[in-house]
This record gives C-alpha cells, structure tokens and sequence, in this order.
C-alpha cells in the first residue's frame, strides 16, 4: 500500500498566517502540523509515502522531511499546480500509486485515539480486498465538511459535501483508503460548482459499486480538522494536554518508526541529541532509557 498526504491549497482562511508559510508546516504545539498525518500513515503501517504540496512549499517540506528515512519510511514529492480538489491527488500521484492500493490524508488532519491502529490496519486489509473505506466523526458543524448519512447498522445511505441542510451529524473525516485502481476512478470525475474534482464524489463512486465502508471514530475519539483560528488552537491545547497528562509525545514518527523496526536505536539516537534541549528531545531520551532496560 501507497500513502499520499495532500499538502497543497493556497490556506486562504488562515490568512494573514499562511501568506507566508504552509499551513502544514506550521507548529501544533511541539512539532510541525505534518508530523500527525504522516504518524497516522506510519501507524498503518505505511512506508511509501508521497507529499503533495505547492510549487512554492515544496523546498520547505523537502527541508524538513528529507526522503524520510529518518523516520524509517521512503519520501518522495510531487507538485499539485492549482487546487484542483482533493481527488486530484490520485492523479498527480498516479505513477507513484501504480498499481497498488492507497492511502490518502489530509495534510491538516489530526487524529488521535484508543485502538486507532487496529482500525488502520483493517482498513488497510479492506483495501487490499478492494473495498474503500472512510471514516466518521461527529461534528457540531456539519456544513463545514462531507457529511455521510448512515442507517441503524451504520451502513452508509448517502454522500453530500459541505451540505446546507445536513442529513446526519457525522463528517467524512481527511482519512481514505481505495483498493487499487483509485487514479482511473479520480479521472472520471466531474469538477464541482466550485470547480474542484471532489473527494466525495469519488467516494460516493465506491458507494455507488457498494465498495465503500465505513468506521465510526466514537467516543473518546480525537479529530481535528486545523483549517480554522480555532480549531487549531483547540488542537494545539488537546496535544498540549494529552502529553502533560500522559507525560508522552503522541504523533512521534521516531517513536513509530522505532517500534515499527524500520529505524535503529543509533538513528534514535542522533534524533534524540538534535532536541536534547526541549521535552520531544527528552521524550526520545526516554524512550531509549526504557528500551536499555
Ligand atoms: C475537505 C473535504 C471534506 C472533508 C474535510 C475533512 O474539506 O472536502 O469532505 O470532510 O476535508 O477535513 P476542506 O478541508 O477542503 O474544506
């Protein structure tokens, strides 16, 4: 399986902060907003990784994120010219998707709770037996976002995005899974009224073919979607809180990558003495204290 995080979109309703950095790259308490969605990815268990961002951002994410290995995944890079939508990303990164299944996130999409990673992984296997899945979260502003309407059993009745008058509460979060083949269903989708090739659109495609699941992320369950002044200082003030409850660094790609077996205790290591004079360095120093023992 392939992984895309979509960092791209000129992040207008974050002006004047993003006028001149990427909303991603901008800090959710102690680490760049991308480091949640790509620990989402590594949490799944996925090591090919393509970010997509603008012309402009590229360098930046290039500069911090390098091929990835210190997090013990490949990274690679691909420009989305104009904010075609979000399904375009399956088209901009159809010769990495190849012929695999993938993995799409949203670059601004935080996502934080209990068993989370058994649900990645069945989402994955979902995948490789050629079903879609998306995932659900009640929101008090569903016309903020793509709105799935569910019946008794939770199985998906319909679609809509960003609707005026909601038929359920639950939104379509920035986390999709497609068996292979999702590049060819990207292409057959028409552009909006607000002229974008909607990622709703290609799902509703999988519901159509029912090929579409869905998982609800209940209680206790975190999602933040960061495209707002609020919402990311919400987010910022749950991480914060989080870790001085658990006393841990949540969303850490050493910490995954090292569990995952895909970097050494040396690489943790040098990670570790990069940040010894702050708590993430410290966290890390933590780590390998525990994992002499
Ligand atoms: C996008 C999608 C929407 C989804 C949301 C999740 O909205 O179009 O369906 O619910 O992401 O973050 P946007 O962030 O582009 O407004």
């Amino acid at each position: 399986m392939k992984g895309i995080i979509l960092a791209g979109g000129t992040g207008t309703r974050l002006y004047p902060i993003t006028e001149g950095i990427s909303k991603q790259l901008m800090p959710i308490y102690d680490k760049p907003m991308i480091f949640y969605p790509l620990s989402t990815l590594m949490s799944a268990g996925i090591r090919d990784i393509l970010i997509i961002t603008t012309p402009q951002d590229q360098e930046s994410f290039t500069r911090l994120l390098k091929d990835g290995s210190h997090f013990g995944v490949r990274i690679s890079y691909a420009v989305q010219e104009s904010p075609r939508g979000l399904a375009d990303a399956f088209i901009v990164g159809e010769d990495f998707i190849g012929n695999d299944s993938c993995c799409m996130i949203l670059g601004d999409n935080i996502f934080y709770g209990d068993k989370f990673s058994k649900k990645l992984k069945e989402a994955f296997k979902n995948a490789e037996e050629g079903f879609a899945t998306i995932f659900g979260y009640q929101v008090k502003d569903p016309e903020r976002f793509g709105i799935m309407e569910l019946d008794s059993d939770r199985n998906v009745l319909s679609l809509e995005e960003k609707p005026l008058k909601p038929k359920s509460k639950f939104a379509v979060t920035g986390l999709y899974f497609y068996p292979k083949g999702v590049s060819e269903y990207a292409k057959k989708v028409e552009p909006s009224k607000r002229g974008e090739i909607e990622i709703t659109t290609l799902n509703d495609m999988y519901l159509q073919n029912k090929n579409l699941k869905a998982e609800i992320l209940g209680e206790g369950f975190t999602w933040y979607d960061t495209g707002t002044f609020e919402s990311e200082v919400d987010a910022i003030l749950m991480i914060r809180s989080i870790q001085n409850n658990q006393d841990r660094v949540i969303c850490c790609p050493e910490e995954i990558g090292y569990f995952n077996n895909w970097i050494s205790k040396e690489t943790l290591i040098e990670r570790a003495d990069l940040m010894s004079k702050n708590s993430y360095g410290q966290y890390l120093r933590k780590l390998l204290q525990e994992i002499a023992k």
